[in-house]
């Protein structure tokens, strides 16, 4: 762009300033939204619920806030079997025959309710409410098993937990060194107040117990129950001493802190066996991804550069065929051509 005298520059300096931060965000739109992926990233991301092929024609494809992309489905002949099937009610989705809710479905995982082990003692040592291990067992033909984006979490001032599953068994002791909790740390569950520990991936049973040295008679001015649970990591932050004395502490993991299942179809079948059935779920433009968790079972995923339903016709679409995506161009033209406008009135 030229521009020759400086009367020139001053009449129109506000037009072609304005002219220029407005294509310089359009260009901006533009490239940031045209970049194709080039290759799977290590956490994949979710493609089932973003295309127009997400649950099978003639299937509600939402339960409340919560969308059920296929394999998954909302009553019988709408999911791939029955222990993909969710029950929709008005209180939401649930797991097919269970009162577990569901709060989010991706490509790989399910965020479901979960539940928590508490365990309060009186002054002198009683321990006072009724003592209800949680457990949760997924049958083996099922498709789910824990993630290992889940922790096993333990919070208390003299509070040890040990989660039992099938061939694993690990807890730890959380404890205050003294009375007045001075040394327990906002956001560390190192054993201070709050323990963790991870947990191996293809895990479908766990339940849980507790035990207390003291029954917190040494810190029951801080501390009066103890809390277990399975969830997700990233979801849970300790408080520190605020969380030692919270009678709302249990609600608020309840309410915040999901517990993520892997989910895989074929049930033991690898990616291997399953391309030779007549029964292969990957359809065009996707391939087929073997379960991680050592159970077996597959998912297909859509090939870098597509996303849509990999399960259902017409299978994985070509992000670039939107209709978004040809705007784009349109748009830029037209940018281009009142650029050269401008160009010319400067000149
Ligand atoms: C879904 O709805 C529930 C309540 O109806 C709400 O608590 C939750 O935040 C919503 N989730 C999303 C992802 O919007
Ligand atoms: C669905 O939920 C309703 C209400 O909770 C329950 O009565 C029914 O048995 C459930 N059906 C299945 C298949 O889980
Ligand atoms: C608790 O520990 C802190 C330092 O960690 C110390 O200053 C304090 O005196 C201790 N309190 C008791 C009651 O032991
Ligand atoms: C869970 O553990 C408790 C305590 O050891 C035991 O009484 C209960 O039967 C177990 N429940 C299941 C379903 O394994
Ligand atoms: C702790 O409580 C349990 C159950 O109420 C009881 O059996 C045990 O003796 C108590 N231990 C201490 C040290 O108070
Ligand atoms: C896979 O599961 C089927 C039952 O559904 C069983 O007959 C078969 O032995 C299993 N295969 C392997 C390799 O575990």
């Amino acid at each position: 762009m030229c521009i020759h005298s400086s009367k020139l520059l001053n009449m129109q300096h506000r037009q072609i300033v304005l002219f220029f931060s407005f294509t310089c965000s359009v260009l901006m739109i533009l490239t940031s939204t045209s970049a194709h992926p080039t290759a799977d990233s290590p956490v994949s991301p979710t493609t089932i619920t973003k295309g127009t092929n997400i649950a099978k024609p003639g299937c509600p494809k939402q339960c409340g806030n919560v969308t059920v992309p296929y394999p998954f489905g909302i009553g019988s002949d709408c999911a791939i079997d029955s222990s993909f099937e969710i029950n929709c009610t008005g209180s939401g989705a649930t797991l097919y025959r269970s009162n577990i809710k569901i709060y989010d479905i991706s490509d790989s995982e399910i965020r479901v309710s979960n539940m928590l082990y508490q365990r309060c003692y009186s002054e002198t040592g009683q321990l006072l409410v009724p003592d209800n291990p949680t457990w949760l067992r997924f049958e083996k033909l099922t498709p789910y098993s824990f993630s290992a984006l889940n922790m096993f979490t333990v919070i208390g001032c003299d509070e040890s937990a040990i989660m039992t599953g099938d061939n694993f068994r690990n807890g730890c002791y959380a404890f205050c060194t003294n009375s007045t909790g001075v040394n327990v740390v906002v956001g560390r569950c190192m054993g201070t107040g709050c323990c963790q520990i991870e947990i191996p991936k293809g895990l479908k049973y766990f339940n849980t117990t507790m035990d207390s040295v003291e029954n917190h008679t040494g810190i029951w001015s801080i501390n009066r129950c103890g809390y277990a649970f399975l969830g997700e990591a990233s979801r849970f932050q300790f408080r520190g001493e605020h969380d030692l004395t919270d009678n709302n502490l249990k609600n608020r993991i309840l309410d915040n802190v999901p517990i993520v299942l892997d989910w895989a179809i074929g049930n033991n079948l690898t990616c291997v066996d399953a391309q030779k059935r007549n029964d292969y779920a990957c359809l065009v433009n996707s391939h087929c991804v073997d379960s991680d968790t050592g159970l077996g079972g597959y998912r297909c995923h859509c090939d870098p550069g597509y996303e849509g339903n990999p399960y259902i016709p017409p299978g994985c679409s070509d992000l670039a065929s939107c209709w978004w995506c040809a705007l784009r161009w349109v748009l830029l033209l037209l940018v281009l051509a009142a650029a050269a406008v401008v160009a010319g009135w400067s000149c």
